[in-house]
């Protein structure tokens, strides 16, 4: 079975274990795909499989039901401690179990790596997953002067995995800065900051100029789209 069918027991599992990542990753996926959508309309001379990019963002945080409760999208909207995704604050993190906590985080995307291989999922699919987070700062302290902890890598081999990349990190600005009206939000300062920050993470692939910026324009288009119509995931049936 195909990891796009709502059925696939991989995403009845991860629907189960975190409920909240997977609402996220929902959100990821129908930004990537349509995206990668717009790129291979857009006629640039690159590899890219709009299929590859929505089974990437399906499946990207599925490393998180080995701990969903490290995640605040899976203990309630209310409780703030962890961000979603990305940089989190060392400080925020509880002294108690701030060593285990960490490393659960740091995890999980070499976790839905080995998790996507039990199921078999195809490997550009299963890239997304251990790529997303690449080797970018995962923590810091505010106050000990400790170097920012990161994650293992490596970095995106794709197109489809900076697309995830730069997806999530989008979704995840978006619910952390929403508090109840997405109409406030200026998608394009928010898509030019998020790219800005991952642009150490993709370099490597020497996309053209050109492209990137297509790329940009399309993020904000949709997820303009996206954030301000409830009624989106609905219609487009993820
Ligand atoms: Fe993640
Ligand atoms: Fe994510």
């Amino acid at each position: 079975m195909n990891i796009i069918s709502p059925s696939h027991p991989l995403r009845s599992e991860f629907r189960r274990k975190a409920p909240g990542s997977y609402d996220h990753s929902l959100g990821v996926a129908a930004l990537s795909n349509a995206v990668a959508l717009d790129l291979v309309e857009s006629g640039f001379d690159v590899e890219i499989d709009p299929e590859i990019a929505l089974g990437g963002g399906l499946i990207h945080d599925v490393g998180k039901m080995i701990s969903p409760a490290s995640y605040v999208e899976n203990r309630g909207r209310l409780q703030e401690c962890l961000g979603d995704e990305d940089v989190v604050s060392w400080d925020s993190l509880p002294v108690a179990d701030r060593n285990q906590r960490a490393a659960e985080i740091l995890a999980h995307p070499l976790d839905g790596f080995e998790i996507a291989e039990d199921y078999d999922l195809p490997d550009r699919v299963r890239e997304c997953t251990r790529t997303h987070h690449g080797d970018g700062r995962a923590f810091e302290s505010s106050d000990n002067g400790e170097e920012p902890r990161r994650y293992d890598g490596p970095k995106p081999g794709s197109l489809e995995e900076v697309i995830v990349m730069i997806a999530d990190v989008v979704d995840a600005a978006v619910n952390r800065g929403r508090n109840g009206d997405a109409m406030k939000i200026d998608y394009v300062d928010l898509v030019d900051r998020e790219v800005a920050r991952k642009t150490d993470q993709f370099e490597h692939l020497n996309l053209p100029p050109e492209l990137i910026e297509e790329m940009k324009k399309s993020f904000v288009k949709y997820a303009i789209f996206l954030y301000t119509d409830p009624d989106v995931l609905r219609i487009i049936n993820l």
